[in-house]
């Protein structure tokens, strides 16, 4: 038996591979680090059809491609469960620096979708934007902005705007929005993805944004 879910790390900075480190043997998901090798990530292409390939993507840094990427490689894979057969969904998580655009193409090069997560602050709509106007939409790939690290204490205005700014632009968005949570920001720390919360209030509603979000993808729902 087999994980079903691969991740893929192609960010320099390593975030993911500290993270992935902190989590060891606890970790659900296959794991794989590429950003000194990104001519291996043309191995992916030969997954066959059966892979989805989902690149996480912003140029904006700290906007939670790696808190999504894992997280979502987390639940998918609660869903699936180990199988034979190989993998069904790889997630690749990128840098958030226009100066590592080379390991973002190389990543879109095996895509077949991409997630653009987002915080609901104006200061990231223009790194946003170029990154999808100017990376993503001419590679004529599907790809969701995903808005992520909303408060829901702060009120509803900032998600609203941003949604707005999101519609106005004509890019595709998920209903589903993945809430701020202080367990999100310690999760790394703790060696932690969603899946692996304790069982109270507050992380079940941390995981339902992220098993919400997976459903709306489609993610998980092919056997
Ligand atoms: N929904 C959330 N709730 C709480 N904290 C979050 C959430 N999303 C991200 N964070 C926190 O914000 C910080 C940045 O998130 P993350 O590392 O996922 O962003 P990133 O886009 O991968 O950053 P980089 O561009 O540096 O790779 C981290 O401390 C993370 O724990
Ligand atoms: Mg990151």
């Amino acid at each position: 038996m087999q994980s079903s879910v691969l991740v893929v790390s192609t960010d320099p900075q390593g975030s993911t591979v500290w993270w992935a480190n902190r989590v060891g043997d606890a970790l659900p998901f296959d794991f794989a680090q590429a950003h000194d090798d990104p001519a291996s990530l043309a191995n992916l292409k030969n997954l066959g059809d059966k892979a989805r390939v989902i690149v996480v993507a912003n140029q904006k840094g700290g906007v939670g491609k790696t808190t999504a990427t894992v997280n979502l490689a987390a639940v998918v894979q609660a869903v699936l469960g180990q199988r034979e057969g190989g993998y069904l969904y790889v997630f690749i998580d990128t840098p958030g620096s226009i100066e590592d655009e080379a390991l973002l193409a190389a990543s879109l090069d095996v895509a077949d979708e991409v997630i653009v997560p987002m915080p609901p602050e104006p200061l990231a709509f223009d790194p946003t934007a170029r990154t999808i106007t100017k990376v993503v939409q001419p590679r004529g790939l599907p790809y969701h902005v995903v808005v992520n690290a909303w408060d829901p204490r702060d009120g509803k205005a900032d998600l609203e705007d941003t949604q707005a700014y999101i519609d106005a632009m004509g890019w595709p968005r998920t209903k589903a929005v993945i809430r701020r949570y202080k367990l999100h920001t310690r999760a790394a720390a703790e060696g932690q993805v969603v899946t692996q919360y304790p069982k109270n209030r507050v992380a079940m509603e941390a995981r339902e944004d992220f098993f919400r979000l997976a459903l709306e993808l489609g993610y998980g729902g092919r056997s």
